[in-house]
């Protein structure tokens, strides 16, 4: 089958474009980096985690890519912008961002809720995903080329959470709106901006959780009855496929989609249950 001309694998390679990725220094970030430059991207990767970054950049590297990380707290806005400007400077263009940083939080009851660690966690989690998209869509309308931009949120963007879960599950369904909001303002200048949503993925954030907890097996067990496809999601085997998918040209009519990647966690639903 062909498009144009252009036979249809072709339109998910992502050759000569330049991706930004947040959080590449670990879990899904790190996986979605090494998957973007596995299709022909060029990766600047973004983290507090410079050590992580290291890694990264490294395995890229190795596996034949051109990556380069850039150390940036995405809670500051002008660590941000110097973000972009070394972007700027290396490469003179950003054709995709991904939006992946997070700052893990703890659980606490909405009653019970600080404003200090609520301001935090808004400020990584859901105004870091606004200043890079910001900072990315200008260049991308000013270069007037297009681009694209993925959002990481969480299934628990399009339903509550509970135990706790209050701060984490506000942000992403925010992430969710911010998502909607920018593939319509942006769709004129051939920007798309699309949402992924994982069920729990074995990444480090998530596998330093359940090991504090008492019984990790039980809550593994727990987690996985939730997720029809019957197991945790894998960032190396299950993340890049549907971002490369968005990003590349073979989504180029898929804009403000927010997409499960949960093994069919929102469809089933009633696996929330309180008892059974
Ligand atoms: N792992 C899961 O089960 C799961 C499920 C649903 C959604 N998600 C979402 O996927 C994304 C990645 O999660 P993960 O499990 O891979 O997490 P992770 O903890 O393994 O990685 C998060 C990365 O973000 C970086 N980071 C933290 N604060 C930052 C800041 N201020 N500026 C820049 N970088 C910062 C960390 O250093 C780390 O490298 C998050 O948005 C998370 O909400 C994860």
């Amino acid at each position: 089958m062909s498009v144009e001309g252009v036979a249809e694998v072709d339109r998910f390679r992502l050759d000569g474009r330049v991706a930004l990725v947040t959080g590449a220094a670990s879990g899904l970030g790190h996986s979605i980096a090494a998957g973007l430059a596995s299709y022909g991207a060029i990766v600047v990767g973004g983290d507090i985690n410079d050590e992580g970054l290291d890694v990264t950049v490294k395995r890229i590297r190795a596996e034949g890519g051109t990556a380069i990380g850039v150390h940036c707290d995405v809670s500051d806005e002008a660590s941000i912008e110097a973000l972009f400007a070394r972007v700027d400077e290396e490469f003179g263009r950003v054709d995709i961002l991904v939006n992946d940083a997070f700052r893990p939080i703890d659980r606490v009851y909405p009653q019970d809720h600080e404003l200090g660690p609520w301001e935090e966690a808004i400020q990584v989690n859901l105004t870091g995903y606004f200043l890079c998209a910001r900072a990315a869509g200008r260049r991308m309308i000013a270069r007037g080329q297009g681009g694209s931009i993925v959002n990481i949120s969480s299934i628990a963007g399009s339903s509550g959470m509970g135990r706790g879960n209050f701060v984490y599950s506000v942000t992403k369904h925010g992430v969710i709106g911010l998502t909607r909001e920018l593939a319509i303002e942006w769709a004129r200048h051939g920007i798309r901006v699309n949402a992924i949503q994982p069920c729990q993925f074995l990444t480090p954030g998530l596998k330093k959780w359940i090991d504090a907890e008492p019984d990790p097996v039980a809550l593994t067990k727990n987690l996985v009855r939730g997720i029809p496809l019957d197991r945790l999601g894998d960032p190396e085997r299950d993340i890049v496929g549907p971002v490369v998918f968005l990003v590349s040209d073979a989504a180029a009519m898929v804009t403000g989609v927010v997409l499960p990647v949960d093994g069919g966690n929102l469809a089933f639903n009633a696996g929330g249950s309180k008892t059974w």
